[in-house]
């Protein structure tokens, strides 16, 4: 690394941050260990390219391949989600967010989302972000008894409120969506329908997962998380009107160059995508999940709404462990497991106190865990949270965390 000779302090933070990667189990839902060729592609010389515009119409000479790379990541992501139109250039799924309210509907607008703290993302209408500044949002809840969707509520909401738009997708929510129903809720109250996908689309893209495509306006995702890509998001829809003004609104609208060398890592990880690899290390990701959560139901635990059909789990911890999930982050990552607190449903605790937490399986099933590895992290955690003042388990545990990742190692 020519970094080590040039700027050695920032080596040594990237270093730092590298070993924590190797060393800890990651269980952050949202995270991924991107590829080799995906990491290549984002460190690549694409990053010196100025490409206002989009390919074929830039504001800049010098564009022939940058033009190529974006055409493939817009070529692959249509093939993997088998839709017509796609805008690869939001830099992040807050601003693909962004970009596909502006394209559809206007600010003062009713928008119906998920409860934040029920899973929805702050993006679907927190009052400090843009979403809940410039629309006008009304939350949907899950039933208190199932934790699911209460679609039949939802409807009923609808046809009160009669909102411009309703948003399906969360952050966590453990359950299949129902697209199919969300659409005809929709059409009864003449709303349009977008999906943010973008925690599930990897699930999506192997087919693990109904497709929205086959039933929304318009459809965002990240592309750093269950789709192992690049950090980014990207703006998806059937409609050519609606393609034309997310065009527009993403360029000039509300970014100004792409960042052509993510662009190009987007493109490498929808190729990867494409592969039967992809579909198979999904396969591994929903059955660890469920292995998982069986193994804490097995313990004694709350798993909301009884388990899992996706990729994460949320624990509630309070429950069964009699902490919150702010202390049940900070003890598990001591014992070097990693996870972030997360609301319940009809939380009693506050978002930045909690009773839960949220656990993914996509990151360490990257690293080749099967189930038994993790049944062994569910007991891990379960140790951690049953004697948060022993610091014999703790070491224990340790002990085990390092054997686990010793046997699965992450290299770059
Ligand atoms: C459902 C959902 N949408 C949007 C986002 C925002 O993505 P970003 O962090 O790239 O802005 C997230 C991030 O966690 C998310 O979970």
């Amino acid at each position: 690394m020519i970094l080590k000779n040039t700027d050695n302090d920032l080596f040594q933070v990237i270093q730092k941050e590298l070993k924590r990667q190797q060393s800890h189990i990651e269980l952050i839902a949202s995270e991924n260990f991107v590829s080799k060729a995906v990491l290549e592609a984002d460190g690549s010389v694409l990053t010196n390219k100025y490409a206002e515009g989009y390919p074929g119409k830039r504001y800049y000479g010098g564009c022939q391949f940058v033009d190529e790379a974006e055409n493939l990541a817009i070529d692959r992501i249509k093939k993997l989600f088998n839709v017509e139109y796609a805008n690869v250039q939001p830099h992040s799924g807050s601003t693909a967010n962004m970009g596909a309210y502006r394209a559809i509907i206007e600010a003062g607008d009713k928008v119906m989302g998920m409860a934040l703290d029920q899973g929805g993302h702050l993006t679907h209408g927190h009052p400090l972000s843009f979403s809940g500044i410039d629309y006008n949002f009304y939350p949907y809840f899950v039933n208190k008894e199932t934790e699911l969707i209460d679609y039949d509520e939802l409807e009923k909401q609808a046809l009160e409120i009669k909102p411009k738009l309703i948003v399906a997708g969360a952050s966590a929510y453990p359950r299949i969506i129902d697209f199919k129903r969300f659409k005809e809720i929709c059409d009864k109250v003449g709303a349009l329908f977008m999906v943010d996908m973008a925690h599930i689309a990897g699930l999506v893209a192997a087919k693990l997962h109904p497709n929205p495509c086959e039933y929304a306006d318009i459809i965002t995702s990240t592309t750093h998380k269950t789709l192992r890509g690049p950090r980014g998001g990207i703006i998806l829809t059937n409609n050519e009107e609606i393609a034309k003004k997310v065009n527009r609104v993403i360029f000039p609208g509300i970014q100004g160059g792409p960042l052509m060398h993510i662009i190009a890592a987007k493109a490498a990880a929808f190729n990867e995508a494409l592969t039967d690899e992809f579909v198979k290390y999904q396969q591994q990701v929903v059955k660890n999940a469920k292995v998982f959560s069986d193994k804490f139901l097995d313990l004694g635990y709350h798993v909301v709404s009884g388990g899992t059909d996706n990729h994460l789990l949320l624990l509630d911890v309070l429950s069964k462990a009699k902490i919150t999930g702010k202390k049940a982050e900070k003890l598990l990552d001591k014992a070097n497991i990693t996870c972030n607190k997360n609301t319940i449903p009809y939380d009693t605790k506050k978002p930045f106190v909690t009773s839960g937490i949220r656990l993914g399986t996509p990151a360490m099933t990257t690293r080749g865990f099967k189930e038994e590895d993790f049944e062994e992290v569910a007991l891990l955690v379960d140790m951690i949270l049953s004697n948060p003042e022993n610091e014999l388990i703790f070491t224990e545990v340790k002990n085990r965390v390092k054997v686990l990742t010793d046997k699965y190692p992450l290299t770059y």
